[in-house]
């Protein structure tokens, strides 16, 4: 494992060095360490201009032989998913890599027997169980492309995305539970497809026995399905030889317009990229547990919960449940139960821990405990000491993890115990990743400790290489601001070490508890609401979700109840989005300022939003100067 693992501070250079000097030398070594069909030769051919990246393209594999098969000799009796369940009553389940194996492939074989193969689209949309897992990875075996929606998502949301992926396959749950709550995937889902006639079959798993219908011909019951299978004694599918750049999975995420776009992730280089990044940077070793908080309807939780860990022959914890339900313990009573030595979670999470004192930490034992991550948004200095003394108890490394959906794994963090921590900073890019910042003209920066935006100058292996249907629209996202380079959206600044530190998103994009949202998208949905003439979203920093989200709301009905309105329009949102896109502040206006030409001073509203009220910049160029006084005037506190 010498070139693969990082065990000193000097390797850490040595390998940096490297893979920037000759990176196709450098990943074909990190490659060889995987389980391939037919060894890649190509390594990598890319082109940013006209984006173009592919790595390993020769290489033929599957990720779950990978994670699964190559571990069975060894360690088929470890366990590979530790499954916690919402209510601490209920008992945990755990699936040895044997386990998962037998019904990775059982449901490898329903899905077959249901008519899916290579290529199609199956959208996943369940709670955190481990037939969630289990059905991502049967879709790997059997080559087939996932797309997990996460289970806040709304029935409009749903639909946009089965329509943009043409998925005829979606696997569901009767219900889920989260904390008190008790949701009804299924009834989403069914109203969901009453735009999508495409569907052709709706695999539906049991959790809460909620009553649902069951649509004859199109639904079936994943334990049924199950029972098919076994009674006809089908059991291994034979992994489908895939292509290393064949599609793996969609996952949609927000961007600046109004519309989600399906980032596409391939096979071979995600496969690298999140299992080099999870060994290393968590200084994995062999028998440690690793709880990851996060969904799997998030990168994250793909990254970080499957396809990494997996790959390493880890044990990961899955969580059904919420930090704060029944009591705002559950982490810790987690971390004791399970002897849990990697934790990683959200800065919102230690935010919102934080807020409940030391009580429900108290006489816990979190001494097994010997890395901390933290990833999704930018962390303050408070939170991160809090993590630090109460949580590490000043002995684990806290590992500050930046980056995003679109490059697949960990990008810029420092290595537990080998490269330095600082607080609030990312710190230094892991090997293959080449930083840059550029000012508003795409000029790079030298100098340090400026703000600017951040770029990187060359393919790794995890990036993205599509947005799903239109790679225009990809070129245009990520290559076209700065030509030549991938465009992160994100600003940072960086010290004389070399550390970045991430200041938040540049473009129209709001991090609610770790969460990405357009603005665009909030105020699409805002506008759909019958009276309101025109909206402007922005952020605002907000205690513990890191953001919140403003609305500015011109609604022509200006006689009636506000309140009212203002709870029909959370509900719209909610209806057309989900609830995670619900502004937190709905403040009606007359008019919003614009310029001349007509468009919308969002850094005036959101210099308002913030509190400003005096430095609102330049508001000569404003068609109606006096709109600015009403709105300071009425500013929700
Ligand atoms: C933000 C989550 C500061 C950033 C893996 C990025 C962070 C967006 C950090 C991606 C961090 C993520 N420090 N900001 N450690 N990690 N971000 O796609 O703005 O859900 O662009 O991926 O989260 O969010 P996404």
């Amino acid at each position: 494992m010498s070139v693969f693992k990082i065990s000193s501070l000097e390797q850490y250079h040595q390998q940096y060095r490297e893979s920037v000097e000759n990176p196709e030398k450098f990943w074909a070594r990190i490659a060889a360490h995987f389980h391939w069909h037919k060894q890649p030769k190509n390594i990598l051919e890319w082109n940013f201009d006209n984006f173009d990246v592919k790595w390993f393209r020769d290489g033929e594999l599957n990720i779950t032989e990978n994670c699964l098969d190559r571990h069975l000799a060894d360690r088929g009796e470890t366990p590979a998913l530790i499954w916690e369940p919402n209510d601490p009553e209920e008992h945990h389940r755990v699936l040895t890599y044997n386990d998962l194996h037998e019904k990775v492939n059982q449901f490898a074989q329903v899905l077959k027997q249901n008519g899916a193969k290579k290529g199609d689209r199956i959208c996943i949309y369940m709670g955190m169980i481990p037939e969630l897992a289990i059905a991502v990875l049967a879709c790997a075996r059997i080559g087939a492309i996932h797309s997990v929606i996460f289970g806040g998502f709304s029935a409009k949301s749903i639909s946009d995305r089965l329509q943009d992926a043409q998925a005829a396959y979606v696997i569901t749950c009767d219900g889920a539970y989260r904390g008190a709550k008790d949701i009804p995937l299924k009834e989403v889902i069914d109203d969901a497809l009453i735009a999508c006639p495409f569907v052709k079959r709706v695999i539906v798993c049991t959790r809460t026995r909620r009553p649902i219908s069951m649509i004859k011909g199109r639904d079936v019951w994943w334990e049924d399905e199950i029972k098919k299978v076994e009674t006809l004694g089908l059991k291994n599918v034979h992994p489908e030889v895939m292509n290393a750049e064949d599609e793996l999975f969609i996952l949609y995420t927000s961007g600046s317009t109004g519309k989600p776009k399906g980032v596409v992730h391939t096979i071979g280089g995600y496969m690298v990229y999140t299992n080099y990044s999870f060994v290393n940077v968590f200084q994995y070793k062999p028998g440690d547990v690793h709880f990851c908080t996060a969904d799997i309807g998030w990168i994250t939780g793909h990254s970080y919960i499957l396809y990494g860990p997996l790959c390493a022959g880890a044990t990961s914890l899955m969580f059904e449940g919420i930090p704060t339900w029944p009591d705002a313990g559950r982490f810790w009573d987690i971390v004791e139960k399970y002897q849990v030595n990697i934790l990683y979670t959200a800065p919102t999470a230690i935010r919102s821990l934080m807020g409940f004192g030391m009580d429900h930490i108290t006489g816990k034992d979190l001494s097994s405990l010997k890395v901390l991550g933290t990833v999704g948004e930018p962390i303050n200095e408070e939170a991160w000491h809090w993590y630090d003394n109460n949580i590490g108890k000043n002995n684990s490394p806290v590992v500050d993890t930046w980056w995003q959906t679109e490059t697949g794994g960990i990008m810029i963090s420092n290595i537990a115990g080998i490269t330095s921590a600082k607080p609030t900073f990312a710190t230094l890019p892991l090997p293959g990743v080449q930083p840059l910042l550029v000012d508003e003209n795409g000029v790079e920066i030298i100098e340090n400790n400026v703000s600017g935006n951040l770029c990187m100058r060359a393919p790794w292996p995890g990036m993205l290489r599509t947005t799903y249907g239109d790679h225009e629209r990809c070129k245009k996202t990520y290559f076209s601001t700065y030509p030549g380079l991938y465009f992160t959206g994100d600003g940072a600044t960086r010290d004389d070490e070399g550390n970045y530190r991430i200041t938040g998103r540049v473009d129209d994009v709001l991090n609610v508890s770790g969460h990405r949202i357009g603005t665009a998208e909030v105020e699409n949905a805002i506008n759909m609401h019958a009276g309101v003439v025109e909206s402007a979203v922005v952020g605002y920093p907000h205690d513990v979700k890191g953001q919140g989200i403003y609305a500015y709301v011109i609604d022509e009905n200006t006689h009636g109840d506000e309140e009212l309105t203002r709870r029909d329009i959370l509900q719209t949102v909610t209806r057309i989005i989900g609830a995670i896109a619900k502004p937190d502040k709905i403040q009606f206006v007359s008019g919003l300022p614009k310029t001349r030409s007509g468009k919308i001073m969002r850094r005036i509203l959101r210099k308002i939003a913030e509190g400003e009220t005096q430095n609102l910049g330049d508001t000569s160029t404003l068609l109606d100067p006096g709109v600015v006084d009403e709105i300071i005037k009425g500013k929700l506190v």
